[in-house]
This record gives C-alpha cells, sequence and structure tokens, in this order.
C-alpha cells in the first residue's frame, strides 16, 4: 500500500514543489496549510501538473483539533513539516510571534506522532544554525548555535534541539534535519514559484521584483568582501532539486534504524552576487539595473554546504544549474504578474 505523508506548509513554496515530487512517487499526501503565506491557488497548480489533488486542510498547525481528526482519520507514515514562519527582518521586530508559531507547531506534532503511533518526522532547518562558524564547507557535525543573529534563526536552532531530544527520549521515533541553503528558481511549467507579497529580503525574490519592474533597482550589499569579487557567497539550490532531497530523505527515514539523522541540502557550490546577477542577465536576456551599497549587517562573506553526507547515505545529487533557476524563476514571475 502506498505510504502516507502529512506535508505541513504545502501549499508553501517549498512544500509545494516537495507535494509534486511525492505524488511523482505515488506516495499519498494530505496538506494542513493556514495559507498565512501561500494562495489556496497553489492546490489547483499542485493538480493541473500532477494530475492528482492531494488533501488539504485549511488550518494551523496549531489547531490541536483539526490535527486530532486528520490522525484519528488516516494512519500517517511520517510528516514533512515545513509550516513557519521565515522572514528574518520580521522576526527580530514580532519574537513572539516567531517563537510561537515555529516552536508550538512542532510540539503539536510531536503530540499526534505520540497519541497516533506516527513514528516519522523530518524537519525543515536551515544553514542559519550554523550561526558564526566560518569552517566552511560546512559539515553536519559541526558546532551550531552560536552566534545566530534573530529570532527566526534561533527557533530552528531550538526546532532542532528539541527534535534530538525527543528522537532519543521515545522507542521508535525517527528524525531527520534538513538544513537548507539557497532555495531559488521555480517549477518549469512556470505555475509554482516565488512571489513574496511584502518588499523582499532575500536575493531572488528582489531581483525577480527588479526584472519586471516592480523596484528601480538591487542593491549589493557590499563589495568589499574577502572573495573573488568582493561580493558575499551562497550555496544557491534549485527549488526542485530541494524538494527531491526530501523524497529521499522520505524514503531513508521510512527504514531508518538510528533516531535523527542531519543533513545538508545545498550544492556544495558556492556564488556571488554578481554572479547570480550576471547569470540572470544571461539566461533572460536582460540587463538588470543594479548599485553597489553597503554591506548588510549580520552578513557572512561567505556560506556553502558539504552535501557529500546527504550524497552518500541518501543518493542526494542536485542537477540543476544557478542559470536553470535563473530562468525557471524569471518564468513563474513573468507568468505571475501577467506581463507575459
Ligand atoms: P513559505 O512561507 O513559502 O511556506 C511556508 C508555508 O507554511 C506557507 O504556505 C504558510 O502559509 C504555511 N504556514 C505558516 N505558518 C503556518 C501555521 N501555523 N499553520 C499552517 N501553515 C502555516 O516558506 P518556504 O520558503 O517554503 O519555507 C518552508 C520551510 O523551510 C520553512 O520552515 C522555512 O523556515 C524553511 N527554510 C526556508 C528557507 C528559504 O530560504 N526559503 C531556507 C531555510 C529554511
Ligand atoms: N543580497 C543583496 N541584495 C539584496 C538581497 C540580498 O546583495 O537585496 C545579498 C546578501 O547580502 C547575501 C546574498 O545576497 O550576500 C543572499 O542573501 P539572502 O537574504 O537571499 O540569503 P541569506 O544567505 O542572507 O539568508 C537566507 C535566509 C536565512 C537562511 C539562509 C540560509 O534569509 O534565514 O538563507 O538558509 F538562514
Amino acid at each position: 500500500m502506498n505510504k502516507t505523508v502529512l506535508v505541513t506548509g504545502g501549499l508553501g513554496f517549498i512544500g509545494s514543489h516537495t507535494v509534486l515530487d511525492l505524488l511523482a512517487n505515488d506516495y499519498e499526501v494530505i496538506i494542513i496549510d493556514n495559507l498565512v503565506n501561500s494562495h489556496i491557488e497553489v492546490l489547483d497548480h499542485i493538480a493541473t501538473i500532477s494530475g492528482k489533488k492531494p488533501l488539504f486542510f485549511e488550518a494551523d498547525v496549531r489547531n490541536e483539533e483539526v490535527l486530532n481528526k486528520i490522525f484519528k482519520e488516516y494512519h500517517i507514515d511520517a510528516i514533512i513539516h515545513f509550516a513557519g514562519l521565515k522572514a528574518v527582518g520580521e522576526s527580530v521586530k514580532k519574537p513572539t510571534l516567531y517563537y510561537d508559531v515555529n516552536i508550538n507547531t512542532t510540539l503539536a506534532l510531536l503530540k499526534m506522532m505520540k497519541k497516533y503511533n506516527c513514528h516519522n518526522i523530518i524537519f525543515s532547518s536551515s544553514a542559519t544554525v550554523y550561526g558564526e562558524s566560518r569552517e566552511l564547507p560546512f559539515t553536519e557535525n559541526m558546532n551550531v548555535g552560536v552566534g545566530i543573529k534573530n529570532p527566526y534563526g534561533e527557533t530552528k536552532y531550538i526546532n532542532e534541539l528539541l527534535l534530538k531530544d525527543f528522537a532519543t527520549s521515545e522507542d521508535d521515533m525517527h528524525v531527520i534535519l534538513l538544513r537548507y541553503f539557497n532555495p531559488i528558481g521555480a517549477h518549469k511549467s512556470g505555475l509554482l514559484g516565488e512571489d513574496p507579497k511584502d518588499i523582499p529580503n532575500n536575493l531572488m525574490p528582489y531581483v525577480l521584483k527588479v526584472a519586471v519592474g516592480e523596484l528601480d533597482h538591487l542593491t549589493v550589499f557590499g563589495d568589499d568582501y574577502d572573495t573573488p569579487d568582493g561580493t558575499c557567497i551562497r550555496d544557491y539550490i534549485h527549488v526542485l532539486d530541494l524538494a527531491h532531497g526530501h523524497v529521499l530523505a522520505l524514503s531513508k527515514i521510512l527504514g531508518m534504524k538510528d533516531k535523527c539523522e542531519i543533513y545538508n541540502l545545498g550544492t556544495g557550490k558556492g556564488s556571488s552576487v554578481l554572479e547570480i546577477v550576471h547569470a540572470f542577465n544571461n539566461v533572460n536576456h536582460i540587463k538588470l539595473p543594479y548599485v553597489i551599497g553597503p554591506r548588510r549587517e549580520g552578513d557572512a562573506a561567505m556560506s556553502f554546504a558539504s552535501i557529500e553526507k546527504a550524497r552518500k547515505e541518501l543518493g542526494f545529487e542536485p542537477i540543476y544549474t544557478i542559470e536553470d533557476a535563473c530562468l525557471d524563476a524569471f518564468n513563474f514571475i513573468k507568468k505571475h504578474v501577467g506581463k507575459e
């Protein structure tokens, strides 16, 4: 019988791409999402692309009444927990909201796992937990949690501790922590992607708003870093590759003996801000207006993953380039703003 996966935040950017990959691999998918940062149309787009409509509950993951209903009615083999708030700047202004949503969603799920005999949970963590560590590439066995600069990042670290402690204390409970690096790109159909409602903080959504004329130029935050072109280096991973990492992690966790495993999901390669701008210009035949501005507080010069562990233990192998991601993201945004 097909395994059933509860995907929290399954209509969001990474969740929606993962749901598609799960459906393509014959998993039964149940989504719970309160639409705080996504749109119900995404469900139709998933159905259009996959030919399957997953079961959907519009609810907050902290709502235990709804969770009880789902877990009573369906046998959940595993949970993939994407739901949460992720805007770094907002987390500084509203820390209690971020701690409440990002921690209490997990606690509610863990309670259900115990109550209904669900043994597996995969959690969306972040490269942010590496904090001020400067030893590159980042490997999973490094110390984490020191020098995290904002409440959003702290909630990721606290979730990691919580999930590890949960797995240790319970018999036969399994946890996989996935540390994402910088997801970019969109689905090839142009139907799914990332389009934040407010002025974006992250590089690619900002580039896209400039490319479609909603913002007039990009500011590159500093060109005086100790990197080849002076701009910061990050590990940008196509969201389709990232999504596939979850399918591989799911297959691992369903037969896992260990209590808790951690995997970096990136490409293992770094690209500078200017390399992204140039790749975007080249593949989309445009000339993105940009200025060089001051450094952004808290930015590390370089961040990139070692993906050897994911490669070896999950069979993870990213296939898309930053050029693919720039092309797919622009294709999505052009369709999305109705300018094509
Ligand atoms: P997203 O905002 O697009 O998706 C999150 C989804 O969760 C949204 O659909 C939102 O409506 C839903 N949601 C939020 N709070 C909820 C709640 N209380 N109950 C039910 N649904 C809720 O974000 P994303 O980029 O897809 O990120 C998914 C996960 O990955 C998040 O946990 C995020 O912190 C983590 N992550 C993202 C990045 C990134 O750069 N995108 C990097 C590292 C980690
Ligand atoms: N950048 C600019 N101009 C912009 C936006 C970003 O030059 O307008 C630069 C940044 O200085 C940085 C790079 O582009 O060098 C990437 O910045 P992002 O904000 O897109 O990504 P970060 O690596 O800074 O951080 C993001 C999330 C973190 C998360 C981390 C790893 O914001 O929460 O990815 O997952 F932890």
